[in-house]
């Protein structure tokens, strides 16, 4: 007998954390931390398919709010998408997120986005490749060729994001995204829940402060076995963001802190100025939308033009189109 469900108590999540950790790498620590230390979290975004009462697989719904051109868009971001190997091939993951999407249709989501490798498997139910950002490498020669032009009144310390540095660092996040499509609407909870995670890369935040102003701020990661990424970064309005900037100053001190070697990646908007600082620039490979519930675009009169998958997905690559630059940070990935 197939069930497919929201978990039904703590005790049943404890087991989708364990299929997680048997089906992907990183270990059942980072699955459990990414919701249980995520005050927003509830059980039924936790979906799962049961085969004659055992667990067979499990998908995470990570629901936040978006900006989109003046409006609040619910999103469910798509995750942790796994089947145990002795139950694939049977249809479990296309039927348990095709539910997932009902249900998200029904509690007013507008859109759906994830991050894959393997994008015919969605392609299947609907999903279309959008692109959401440039990827690059930051070279160690730009960053230090441009260090003798910095601002010397400018100077590095690391953020207390739940105490003293919360409220100036949600209002400069804010005012970094305010026109940026698609990114995430953040509160103060988000940023205290950020310092309860273990991976290192997502907990230390580095300030450029001029006097007692914080004019930028950096987030730079070095994952398990992969090369150190530039996570986030913001500038106040009115600083240069290119590497003859405060975000130039806080690389360059932070260059050996996160043991960058010879380049650093980045995710960036298109639009942003250290784009042009970078070598190999490419679009962020594997992002996929779905629109869920035109209507949430209703300032946007295409929306009266769904009729059909076709009209849907030219909308999702209208929605998209680069001349938009939307953008999710990584912080925000799942
Ligand atoms: C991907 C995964 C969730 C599919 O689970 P499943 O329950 O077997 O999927 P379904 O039976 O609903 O669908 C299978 C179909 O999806 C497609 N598909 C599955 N894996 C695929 C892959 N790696 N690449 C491309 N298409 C794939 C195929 O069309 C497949 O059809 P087939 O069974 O006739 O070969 C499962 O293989 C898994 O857990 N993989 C490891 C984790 C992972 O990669 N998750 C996705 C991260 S984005």
């Amino acid at each position: 007998m197939l069930e497919i469900r929201p978990v039904a108590s703590d005790e049943e999540l404890e087991r989708c954390y364990d299929l997680w950790d048997a089906v992907f790498p990183d270990g059942r620590a980072f699955f459990q931390e990414r919701l249980a230390y995520d005050r927003t979290y509830r059980l039924e975004t936790t979906w799962v398919a049961r085969v004659d009462d055992a667990l067979a697989a499990a998908q995470q719904i990570f629901p936040y709010r978006a900006r989109y051109h003046g409006a609040a868009i619910t999103v469910g971001g798509i995750g942790n998408v796994a089947t145990l190997p002795s139950f694939r091939h049977r249809g479990l993951a296309q039927a348990l997120l095709g539910r997932q999407m009902m249900w998200m249709r029904e509690h007013g989501f507008g859109l759906g986005l994830l991050f894959t490798g393997i994008p015919d498997f969605y392609r299947q139910l609907g999903w279309q490749s959008v692109p959401l950002g440039t990827e690059l490498k930051l070279p160690r020669a730009r960053v230090f060729a441009a260090a003798s032009t910095l601002d010397p009144a400018i100077h590095v310390r690391a953020a207390d994001p739940s105490g003293k540095d919360l409220a100036a660092l949600l209002d400069l996040y804010q005012r970094e995204n305010a026109d940026r499509p698609w990114t995430r609407i953040r509160d103060r909870g988000y940023w205290t829940d950020l310092q309860r995670w273990t991976r290192k890369e997502r907990l230390k935040i580095w300030l450029a402060m001029r006097q007692s102003e914080i004019v930028a701020y950096l987030i730079v990661g070095r994952p398990p076995s992969r090369p150190a990424t530039l996570v986030e970064c913001g500038v106040r309005p009115g600083y240069d963001a290119s590497l003859a900037g405060p975000l130039g100053v806080l690389l360059h001190k932070l260059w050996a802190v996160a043991e960058a070697g010879d380049e650093m990646v980045a995710l960036l908007p298109d639009t942003h100025p250290l784009v042009a600082a970078g070598v190999e620039p490419h679009p962020y490979p594997g992002t996929m939308a779905a629109i869920l519930n035109p209507r949430q675009f209703e300032d946007d009169p295409a929306w009266k033009e769904i009729d059909s998958p076709a009209t849907a997905s030219r909308l999702i690559a209208r929605r998209f189109a680069n001349a938009e630059s939307g953008f999710l940070w990584p912080l925000d990935h799942f």
